[in-house]
């Protein structure tokens, strides 16, 4: 297609109806149904029985319908096919070249999986003859077969395609929903939601709009989540009742994320036995609170016999737990775990417990110290089923931090690692900033040294037993689900990274480029996917240059988080300190003068992070307090660093703005308004963050930019 020709974008991106009746349209996302024009435009057979396969049906009959294809559900007759979708222990079918497919697949399988099988989930791709075969053991394989079919669009069904093998690294792929179902007086229907109301409910009650949460779960099937918790860590009043009045609303979340192999899980107040019970007492150890908790949790299977289980944040920011009662958090989380271990479920007890109340003339008390000193302790100590979640870094979710050392303390834990797709530190979905590479860093972080286990395997465990990798979601009721259209790639990337956090974060932004703006339906796709490329690869470093320098963290505005703030939590309760004065910036953290917290880490980190000599640049400021003179390993002092990082930063935000000029009248006018529109704010928002950190470092130490650019 050339320039030329005129493509009715709206036609090609959009599903046809609106979501909800007279509702707005809701953008497709990574799926629109051009999407899966080179599937839908085959003939397909699909084999086997399973709620699952009725999925994968519907969605192989929709592509067919729209494109031209044709479909047959286990036919006893004979047909000619280009696809086969199959469950292995399905009948043997009266189709010669069906079955030739098949057992291409099983001799892929076997050569491949080098006598593994393929789990609940996996799935094998081979090519017998003119046919491409999906074989899977089980129908959620054959899901995760048919979106890989997708997204290799016309490759899966070239000819010369080696046999391949896939399975989710981890088992356990999950989203945290921030969600209050009744309007918090400050956190607002979703706690740091960017991407306006909550999907599941409103004003305190169920949405009911079940046709927009079936689309949210393809979404995420799509890309591999497996499981979501639907209500906010902060458990108040009407989200407690979920577990027990309210039920009936999750169990009919539950029942349409079934069909895409998701489980819900539910955050639950740990003083539920009194709030909700009417016994005088949660203390873990108390007879009547776990019969008050088994009988509860077999309720909840009753009614919802796939239930994941429970999310807790405990003895943290207000939240009640079992410091109350002298108990330790492995008294707590053992509690419901106990609750939850004869129907299969599990626990994710979160790691994020330090004190909220702390005196910034105090330099002693360390929050990036707490959750270790909390939990480590503790480790062994926690029953099979239950999971730690740790968040990714020690202090809070910040565009830089090093890498939480309980990640690295707790062999004998399930441990999983927690990120947070929502922007609430990173541009809250108005400033352009992909977190894969982040993310992937995080992951390939290797604590006890280089060449190394690295999180990633912690997360994986022995055998698949570990954890896992759970994130805050960053959806809404928004039509473009995400506020932020681009923000999109940043939940795209966290399922796949789930499913597999060794890949590459580039291959995968590449991969959602091609899905959301697919080829066929812009005018110039090597323009477009170039574009989207330079705009995102970067961008996370970009809004780190901007923003608070060389892992120093926060210096944002308080409460809402967004835009400068750099002394906004300085002399508050919370922990979040820089410590700048006339001399020098930073905190000093190593265990011959600061806080001791280099200690917790594995020797090999621990004495790298101990002096600033060692110390990587991107974090001296986590870890030291040095005078503005300090020079960097790139030869550059700390002072001078922090005026070019911003200097570039928002030059870099401009160039983004200029660049995506060019995709006007290419891609689908909506999501290019609405992606302008936020560019402007983030440059607007960027030039204020490196006016007012270069002034504020300019004006405590007296040092003038070398190159002598406008500083206020
Ligand atoms: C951050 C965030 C809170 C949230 C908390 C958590 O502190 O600002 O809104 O409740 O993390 O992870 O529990």
């Amino acid at each position: 297609m050339n320039a030329e020709e005129s493509v009715d974008l709206e036609q090609l991106m959009f599903v046809d109806e609106p979501m909800d009746g007279d509702g707005p349209r809701v953008h497709p996302a990574w799926l629109p149904p051009e999407a899966f024009r080179s599937l839908g435009a085959r003939r397909v057979l699909l084999h086997g029985e399973g709620l699952l396969v009725d999925t994968v049906l519907d969605e192989v009959s929709r592509a067919c319908a729209r494109y031209g294809g044709l479909v047959w559900h286990s036919p006893s007759w004979d047909v000619d096919v280009d696809l086969v979708l199959a469950l292995r222990d399905a009948a043997e079918l009266p189709n010669p070249s069906v079955e030739a497919a098949r057992a291409a697949g099983e001799a892929a399988l076997v050569e491949l999986g080098d006598g593994e099988t393929l789990g609940d989930e996996g799935f094998v791709l081979a090519r017998a003859g003119d046919v491409t075969v999906v074989l899977a053991d089980a129908p959620a394989g054959l899901l995760y077969g048919l979106f890989h079919v997708v997204r290799l669009c016309a490759a899966a069904f070239d000819p010369a395609r080696p046999p391949e093998w896939h399975r989710p690294a981890l088992r356990r792929r999950m989203l945290n929903h921030w969600d209050n179902v009744a309007v918090h007086p400050v956190m607002g229907q979703v706690e740091r939601g960017y991407a306006g109301g909550s999907i599941f409910w409103r004003d305190g009650r169920s949405r009911g709009d079940l046709d927009r949460v079936r689309e949210y779960a393809r979404l995420l099937a799509s890309c591999g989540v497996n499981a979501i918790s639907v209500n906010n860590v902060n458990v108040a009043r009407t989200e407690a009742l979920l577990l027990t009045e309210r039920l009936g609303d999750v169990a009919e979340i539950a029942d349409v994320l079934r069909r895409y192999g998701i489980r819900v899980h539910l955050s639950v107040s740990f003083a539920a036995p009194v709030l909700l019970g009417g016994l005088s007492t949660a203390d873990p150890l108390d007879e009547n609170v776990r019969v008050w908790w088994a009988a509860t949790t077999r309720r909840v299977y009753e009614r919802i016999p796939d239930f994941g289980g429970y999310l807790v944040k405990a003895d943290s920011e207000g939240q009640p737990g079992p410091f109350t009662y002298g108990r330790d958090h492995a008294d707590g989380a053992n509690l419901l775990a106990e609750a939850l271990a004869p129907h299969g479920g599990v626990v994710h007890w979160r790691a994020f417990v330090y004190n909220h109340h702390q005196d910034w003339r105090d330099r002693s008390t360390d929050r990036a110290r707490a959750a270790y000193d909390h939990f480590a302790p503790l480790d062994g100590r926690f029953r099979t089923n239950v999971v730690v979640q740790v968040k990714f870094g020690p202090v809070d979710f910040q565009t830089r931090e090093p890498i939480s050392p309980v990640l690295a303390a707790m062999p004998a834990t399930r441990l999983a690692v927690e990120l947070q797709v929502t922007q609430e530190y990173t541009g809250q979905q108005r400033h352009v900033c992909h977190l894969g590479p982040w993310w992937s860093e995080v992951l390939s972080f290797a604590p006890w040294g280089p060449g190394g286990r690295t999180i990633a395997d912690v997360v994986t465990g022995e055998a698949g037993a570990g954890g896992g990798m759970v994130a805050v979601a960053n959806v809404g009721d928004d039509p473009f689900w995400t506020g932020h259209p681009l923000a999109q790639a940043n939940l795209y990337t966290f399922g796949r990274l789930a499913w597999d956090p060794r890949r590459d974060p580039t291959a995968i932004l590449d991969e959602w480029i091609t899905l959301t703006f697919p080829p066929s339906a812009t005018a110039d796709a090597e323009l477009v996917r170039r574009t989207l490329h330079e705009i995102m690869d970067d961008s996370w470093r970009t809004y780190e240059r901007y923003t608070a320098p060389l892992g120093v963290g926060f210096m944002v505005n308080p409460g809402d988080h967004y835009g400068p703030g750099v002394d906004g939590y300085e002399y508050t309760r919370w922990g979040t300190y820089h410590f700048a004065d006339r001399d020098g910036v930073g905190v000093d953290r190593s265990r011959a003068s600061g806080t001791g917290f280099t200690g917790q880490y594995p020797p090999y980190w621990a004495q790298v992070y101990e002096s600033p000599e060692s110390c990587p640049d991107e974090l001296l400021l986590f870890f030291h307090h040095v005078p503005y003179g300090h020079v960097l390993h790139s030869g550059s002092t700390v002072i001078q660093h922090i005026y070019d990082t911003h200097f570039a930063g928002v030059e870099e935000v401009t160039a983004m703005r200029r660049r995506w000029q060019r995709l006007n009248g290419m891609i689908d006018p909506s999501v290019y308004e609405r992606v302008a529109e936020r560019l402007e704010e983030q440059v607007r928002c960027a030039t204020e963050w490196r006016d007012q950190i270069n002034t504020y470092f300019f004006r405590k130490s007296g040092v003038p930019d070398e190159r002598g650019r406008d500083i206020y």
